[in-house]
């Protein structure tokens, strides 16, 4: 029986997937693994016997992914689980920029009490007016899970799309409508475009990508869309860009004191994710990895070691899973542990990710306490774990 322990809310949709042979358990301690949203796991000493952690949600700053990796502790996330929440607002968000639909609902609102409010309204019209979506270029900055499902959506939408992405893994870029451009050069691409929408994680190299030299190379009255993170924006030249009407609008998902007081800006407070749908998604992915990683010794979708697949445990078989540092030798040191043991290695896959490394091995014979032992004494051995 696994011993699970629930930090957050975790939707019932998702922990009902761990099905039969799950237990949940109200604290961390003994627990097999963790699932959590926001719970902040830095002070916190992991618990002993510890074997994963499961974050339902694509970012993992609440969780000390470093020092779980050097205690074999597996850290999931649930990328894509968010996409369509999040392409869903952003749609919302162009939708809202080019017609100016929250002035007209608050005109209404303020003349509700006028009984000549139909009439008024056939007036006052005229002032919340504006364009279609159809027809206009649009630049998507990032084309990975949500960056991608923007892109395809808006070329249903009847947009001129441009995508920009150097880092484009070969899987996204199937996903893409063949009819999106390939740019490859921000600056160029902003130049062209009546719409730009980012969707790149915050890092120290997109930091302040929109900067104050992108910006100016954005024809005047362009609207830029943030539903990725503030941080990607220099936002005090954003805010004099708008002021004089160079940037039409920005439409942002981050609410700070500089983008709240920004003119021209419809500013959200962090609603991309926040749909029934969306959590129930990162929950099923979350509960799916981890029941994977536990019953299978299969990794899907971490943080801290590398991708590893060698399907259902075969009939009568016993798996091994090792954590050991990304150090030479180390691989012909576990294969001669078990060969001396008399273990008859049937499968076998190794990944590493930066200094952590994961042994798979699918074994036939009987794995006893004294091979676990020899393997566990291996140097930059970190975790040694039967299936
Ligand atoms: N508003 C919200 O509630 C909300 C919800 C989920 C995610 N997000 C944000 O959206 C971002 C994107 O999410 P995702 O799920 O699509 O992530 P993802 O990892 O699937 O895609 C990110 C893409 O950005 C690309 N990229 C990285 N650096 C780049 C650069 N310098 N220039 C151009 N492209 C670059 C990568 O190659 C990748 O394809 C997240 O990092 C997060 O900050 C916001």
């Amino acid at each position: 029986m696994y011993k699970i322990c629930c930090l957050n809310n975790i939707a019932k949709v998702g922990t009902d997937h761990l099905g039969e042979g799950y237990e949940f358990v109200a604290e961390p301690e003994g627990a097999d693994a963790l699932m959590v949203r926001s719970a902040n796991l830095h002070e916190m000493e992991l618990p002993k016997g510890l074997l994963a952690i499961a974050r339902a949600g694509a970012g993992v700053n609440n969780i000390p992914v470093e020092r779980c990796a050097e205690q074999g502790v597996v850290v999931f996330n649930t990328p894509g689980a968010n996409a369509n929440a999040v392409k869903e607002l952003v749609i919302c968000g162009m939708l809202l920029a080019c017609r100016d639909i929250i002035g007209g609902a608050a005109w209404v609102s303020e003349n509700s009490d006028d009984p000549e409010v139909g009439k008024k309204a056939e007036k006052a019209k005229k002032q919340f007016g504006g364009c279609e979506l159809a027809g206009k270029r649009v630049g998507v900055v990032g084309l990975g899970a949500i960056g991608a499902a923007v892109a395809n959506a808006l070329i249903d939408l009847g947009c001129e799309v441009m995508g920009y992405d150097p880092f484009l893994s070969i899987n996204a870029a199937w996903e893409l409508d063949r009819r999106i451009e390939h740019a490859s050069d921000l600056g160029d691409m902003l130049a062209r475009c009546d719409f730009v929408t980012l969707h790149v994680p915050a890092t120290d190299a997109t930091r302040k990508m929109i900067s104050a030299d992108m910006i100016a190379r954005m024809p005047r009255g362009a609207v830029l869309l943030n539903f990725a993170r503030d941080a990607l924006v220099d936002e005090q030249a954003l805010a004099e860009a708008l002021d004089d009407g160079r940037v039409g609008r920005y439409v942002s998902d981050f609410a700070n004191p500089a983008s709240a007081n920004m003119r021209n800006a419809i500013v959200l407070p962090h609603l991309g994710a926040s749909t029934g749908e969306a959590e129930d998604n990162c929950a099923v992915m979350a509960a799916n990895e981890l029941k994977n990683y536990l019953e299978n010794g299969n990794i899907r979708n971490s943080v801290n070691y590398g991708e590893v697949d060698l399907g259902p445990v075969g009939e009568g078989a016993r798996r091994v899973a090792l954590f050991h540092e990304n150090v030479p030798g180390i691989i012909g040191l576990i294969t001669a542990a078990m060969a001396s043991s008399g273990l008859n290695i049937e499968n076998m896959t190794n990944k590493s990710r930066g200094g952590n490394a994961y042994t798979l091995v699918e074994v036939s014979g009987e794995v006893g306490p004294e091979v676990s032992a020899q393997l566990a004494g291996i140097a930059g051995m970190r975790r040694v774990r039967m299936i």
